[in-house]
């Protein structure tokens, strides 16, 4: 069994890289061969539009473009499990996150029928951190994320969306001007939620994979 975990946040030891790597630790548990990638860390683009996973008698469910990006797509595709993180960014998940979808999106897709190429299978955890309360996601990005997860059925798996609340963003708020934000509140629900927050990623990595 093979897990790819899929970073889309740049920083590489904060809230996202913290719950992919527990929820890395669940697959292994269940004896998945893991793969971690911080996507900041390669070098590619979204869709070129160079139609080259268009052509006529192509390899399909393969995208052409020549980057960091392509073997990755193609290791995607090959296996059980994708776990992906993202922090959200101004309401949406970030720009490395859109790049990459756009490119594993486009080449599974047929421009004869909009139907799907791929047709093996692939659980999906999608992994959100973010400022935002509970009540704040519920009300304004929930919609939108169940959106980024249905998205995610083009692997046609089981995707489970899994949204950090009231993250901490900086250890130290005094040094910046971020007065919208109450210190104390924020780091008395990260002792609270966080640590429970990476046991149900542990779990989903592990489950996910059943
Ligand atoms: C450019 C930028 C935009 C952000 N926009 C939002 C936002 O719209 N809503 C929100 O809840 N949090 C927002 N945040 C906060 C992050 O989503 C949050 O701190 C997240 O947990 C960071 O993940 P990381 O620790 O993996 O970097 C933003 C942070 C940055 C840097």
């Amino acid at each position: 069994m093979k897990a790819i975990v899929l970073n889309a946040s740049l920083r590489k030891a904060w809230n996202t890289a913290r719950l992919l790597k527990s929820a890395a630790e669940g697959a292994k548990s269940a004896g998945a061969e893991v793969e971690y990638i911080d996507l900041y860390d390669l070098d590619f683009t979204g869709c070129r539009s160079c139609m080259l996973c268009k052509r006529k008698d192509v390899e399909r469910c393969h995208c052409y473009w020549k980057d960091d990006l392509a073997p990755v797509i193609d290791r995607i595709f090959h296996a059980d499990e994708l776990l992906i993180g993202t922090p959200i960014y101004l309401g949406r998940p970030t720009s490395r996150y859109f790049a990459l979808m756009e490119r594993l999106h486009f080449c599974s897709l047929s421009y004869d029928d909009y139907s799907n190429y791929f047709i093996g299978k692939i659980n999906v955890g999608l992994f959100v951190s973010m400022n935002a309360t509970k009540e704040f996601y519920d009300s304004l990005y929930k919609d939108k994320f169940e959106g980024y997860a249905k998205e995610l059925e083009m692997l046609n798996g089981r995707v489970c969306l899994y949204p950090c609340y009231d993250t901490l963003q900086v250890s130290d708020y005094s040094r910046f001007n971020m007065g919208s934000f109450d210190e104390s509140r924020k780091k008395l629900s990260r002792e609270k939620n966080f640590p429970e927050d990476l046991k149900n990623a542990y779990q989903i990595g592990r489950d996910l994979l059943n």
